[in-house]
């Protein structure tokens, strides 16, 4: 069966009686007019749709916590729509907790990772009563015992691992060890797990967490990963006589951002991931434990679009032409840090025009801020809207202010209505946090 984060564009998209580009039933070149551009744009049915795909594919196992990872997007109305579709968080600062927490979600359904957590950050997340919190490393056991110890709390922690598994978009390989900055070593749970059950009173281990990364196209590299998962449950087990109930098996799923993606469904990976579940449950003899699964990008990446304005063409005597947008690498910094591939089209109606080859170059000062390199186009003009597809991750999540240019609006769509979710920053907001020094003025 096909889930949503295999499309290229959001499943209301369209053309309409004029000829435009239309998403939850709003004229896209009506939107740019009305809110300005850029413009990011969410489709709440593709949102929807995308978590139905989720909660479907995974029914087949009874215990299932699906935590929408709040780094690919993380905004108030879009959280609120996440938690009514019974997803909890994965969140990674202050920020992020503080987000969810504002937008009323249920704080015992989020879950707090990362490498360096501040002590601020765990303090905030304890006092909000987030429900567990992922420990990465050594100094964050010590670190939080102690905070939960001065609270006088118990605080329920998975355990970071790096299961030796490295994971490319298209290819993966199996180490004993991995080069990386987060998670224990598999050699090194033992050791803080000892330290758990020894010193850190107030800390209680409920399982294992890994992630193996981000845009996988590959399935089998799930099913190695719960193995590893479930082996070292029952090895500690075995080891400490502790009974490990969790197991967290990370995000990572891909999207199609062009056509030469094809990432799997969520059906395929569900499907992958519970048998290997089942599987390793009767090999390794444990209690089927609670799974969690944590997907960003798939859960809202191809719910969101970009719409930009065109300006300035440039046509390079022998060379490329250059059609320049009104945003680029502040708002959409993937392709100049990753060279990320996307897809775009004409908004409005450019009717019986010639396709050309043009480069679509953002407004930043900076030659690498290009936007899509070679994509073929009805020829383009200044004032015609370009939107740009699956942006819903990890765009408006790693957006600056480079260049001091605001941050863009953002607003849902949904059956013939667009509601602003993220107002556009002002120049005001701007130069909100500067100060000027007494002796300066
Ligand atoms: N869980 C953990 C512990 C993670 O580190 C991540 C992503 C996720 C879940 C969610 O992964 P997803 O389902 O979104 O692939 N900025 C990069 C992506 C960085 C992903 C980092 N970790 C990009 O724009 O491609």
């Amino acid at each position: 069966m096909e889930s949503t984060n295999q499309f290229l564009k959001p499943i209301t998209a369209k053309r309409n009686e004029s000829g435009n580009l239309e998403i939850g039933g709003c004229d896209l070149v009506e939107l740019a007019e009305k809110h300005g551009t850029p413009l990011y744009v969410i489709d709440e049915a593709t949102l929807r749709s995308i978590c139905n795909d989720y909660k479907k594919a995974f029914s087949k196992y009874e215990r299932v916590n699906m935590m929408f990872a709040s780094k690919a997007l993380c905004t108030m109305a879009t959280s609120k729509i996440l938690a009514e579709e019974a997803f909890g968080f994965d969140v990674v600062s202050a920020g992020e907790i503080y987000t969810v927490y504002k937008a009323g979600v249920d704080m015992s359904k989020v879950l707090f990772n990362g490498n360096n957590k501040s002590f601020d950050e765990l303090d905030l997340a304890i006092e909000l009563g987030v429900g567990r919190i992922s420990v990465d490393n050594f100094l964050e056991l010590d670190l939080l015992n102690e905070i939960a110890k001065s609270k006088n709390k118990s605080v329920d922690i998975l355990l970071r691992i790096t299961p030796g598994i490295e994971c490319h978009t298209h290819e993966y390989i199996q180490t004993g060890h991995l080069d990386s900055k987060f998670g224990f070593d598999l050699t090194q749970i033992d050791e803080a797990v000892e330290l758990i059950l020894t010193n850190y009173k107030h800390l209680n281990l409920r399982g294992l967490h890994a992630h193996i990364g981000s845009q996988i196209f590959e399935t089998q590299v799930y099913s190695d990963e719960i193995e590893i998962l479930i082996r070292e449950i029952s090895r500690l087990d075995e080891k400490f006589g502790i009974k490990l109930t969790e197991i967290n098996a990370g995000g990572g799923l891909g999207v199609k951002y062009t056509d030469e993606d094809v990432p799997p469904s969520t059906y395929k990976i569900a499907d992958v991931i519970i048998d290997s579940l089942n599987r390793n449950i009767q090999k390794y003899k444990i209690e089927p434990p609670i799974l969690y699964i944590e997907p960003g990008r798939s859960v809202i990446s191809t719910s969101g679009v970009t719409l930009y304005t065109v300006g300035s063409s440039k046509q390079v005597p022998k060379g490329k032409k250059y059609v320049a947008v009104d945003g680029g690498m502040a708002d959409n910094p993937r392709p100049s840090m990753y060279q990320a591939k996307y897809f775009a089209e004409a908004a409005n109606f450019k009717e019986d025009l010639p396709l050309q080859t043009v480069t679509i170059a953002g407004r930043f000062c900076e030659s690498g801020d290009i936007l899509i390199k070679d994509i073929s186009l009805p020829e383009l003009f200044e004032g015609d809207v370009l939107c740009v597809f699956n942006t819903g991750a990890y765009n408006y999540s790693m957006a600056s202010n480079y260049n001091r240019v605001q941050k863009s609006q953002m607003v849902i769509v949904n059956n013939s209505k667009s509601d602003i979710i993220v107002n556009r920053e002002t120049l005001e907001d701007l130069i909100s946090h500067d100060v000027i020094p007494d002796r300066l003025k």
